[in-house]
């Protein structure tokens, strides 16, 4: 890709970066062991540490023997200090990762508590920390635990997770470690440092998939969009250190890291999920919106003995895009539609852009074979300044080259 706005990021370098590794005492310290492997074939190093609980889930063998290092275990054991004392061990890393944090660890750390070697190390480094939480939905819900993670996030400590869902316990809500890729992925943005992420600190909204209007409890109509070039640029945002929200119509993709998802069917749900989502420095819409909706969708199934076909009647859905774009004070600094179009892509795209109020509009001809529906895509950047042709590129690439620009124009 040459033209300018195809700009890849520079490839950051983290294969010589080292973490520092704290594993506590939780069930899902096991998750800590998967982590380490990731992280090994992304070529950065792990300096293990387990603390006496986290020895009761997970073995040093297991531990060490994946991270390729010596596990440190105990602040005391002087074989340890003659190796490395804990102050030298707390710096010896560009980062420091607490997977699991238990509630004992954060609370530690919340009140600079320094009793053995994990929260010793926590008290001396001078690396940025990140903290992936795990522990029963009481306990984290627990008014304790809240000031704790809210006092380790005013000192600027990274929470990862956690993720909600069915628990060990047998219960169910937030306080599962998030997965080990989610955790990866953060520990390489972390990494790779602030160059890697000029949107930090800003926040996106993202629309994508198809939207699903009812004609009945049963049936429904929708399109084909597979909501893959919208999660892709989610994703894209979310990898450079935007805070993104994702609001998804129905489709089978997982949720990339990092990125809040909020799923909906109908295109109502899709603008008051979006306007909720404000305020925002970008919003990119990419969603397949179903243009019409049946008027007074039935409470009941239609059957067909009753009389024939029914008649329906159709009236307009919102225009998403159309009415962020009108938003007073809350409009995102930068509004970006879609286009998919059959002919005179420009002439449409641009139409577009003035017809809906946004800044700009990635438009597609969808008549490319591959395209709608494929893998690939080839789009053309409509702004009020001018029209650029990007190559043919696959569709995570074009979201990076997205987010790319988005980065550029926010800065
Ligand atoms: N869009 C939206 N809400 C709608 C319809 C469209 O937010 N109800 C957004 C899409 O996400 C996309 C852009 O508007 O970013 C273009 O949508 P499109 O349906 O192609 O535009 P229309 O105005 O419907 O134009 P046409 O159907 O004439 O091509």
């Amino acid at each position: 890709m040459g033209h300018k706005g195809f700009r890849q990021g520079e490839a950051t370098q983290v294969s010589d970066k080292r973490v520092l590794l704290i594993v506590g005492g939780g069930i899902a310290a096991y998750k800590a062991l998967e982590l380490t492997r990731l992280l090994r074939k992304a070529g950065v190093a792990v300096r293990p540490v387990l603390t006496r609980a986290g020895a009761e889930f997970v073995t040093p063998l297991s531990l060490g023997g994946l991270a390729g290092d010596k596990v440190y275990q105990d602040l005391f054991d002087l074989t340890d200090e003659a190796e490395m004392g804990h102050i030298q061990l707390s710096r010896s890393a560009d980062l420091v990762a607490v997977v699991p944090a238990t509630a004992d660890l954060i609370a530690k750390a919340a009140n600079g508590l320094a009793g053995d070697l994990a929260s010793t190390i926590l008290l001396a480094t001078d690396k940025p920390v990140l903290m992936a939480p795990a522990m029963n939905v009481r306990m984290w819900q627990h008014p304790a635990v809240q000031r704790n993670v809210a006092q380790l996030k005013a000192d600027g400590l990274q929470m990862v997770g956690p993720d909600e869902g069915s628990m060990a316990c047998g219960e169910f809500g937030p306080g599962r470690l998030a997965e080990p890729e989610v955790i990866f992925a953060a520990i390489m943005t972390a990494l790779a440092g602030p160059a890697a992420r000029p949107l930090a600190g800003k926040r996106a909204l993202v629309t994508a998939g198809p939207t699903f209007e009812p004609i009945d409890p049963v049936r429904g109509i929708t399109n084909r969009s597979s909501g893959r070039q919208g999660f892709a640029i989610a994703e894209a945002l979310a990898g450079l250190g935007a805070e993104v929200t994702l609001v998804a119509g129905p489709v089978f993709l997982p949720t990339p890291p990092g990125v809040t998802r909020i799923d909906v069917e109908t295109a109502r749900q899709m603008l008051a999920a979006s306007q909720a989502a404000l305020p925002a420095d970008v919003g990119v819409f990419v969603a397949a919106v179903a243009d019409w909706r049946v008027d007074e969708a039935f409470g009941t199934k239609l059957k067909k003995e009753k009389g024939g076909p029914p008649a329906l009647t159709f009236v307009e859905n919102p225009d998403i895009l159309a009415a962020v774009s009108a938003t007073g004070p809350a409009r995102p600094r930068l509004v970006v539609g879609f286009a998919a179009e059959t002919n005179d892509v420009e002439a449409h795209a641009r139409a577009k852009l003035s017809r809906k109020g946004c800044d700009w509009i990635i438009a597609n001809d969808v008549t490319e074979p591959g395209v709608m529906g494929g893998d690939e895509n080839s789009v053309l950047l409509v702004t009020r300044q001018g029209t650029e042709r990007w190559d043919r590129a696959p569709k995570d690439e074009v979201a990076r080259a997205i987010a790319l620009r988005i980065a550029e124009a926010l800065a």
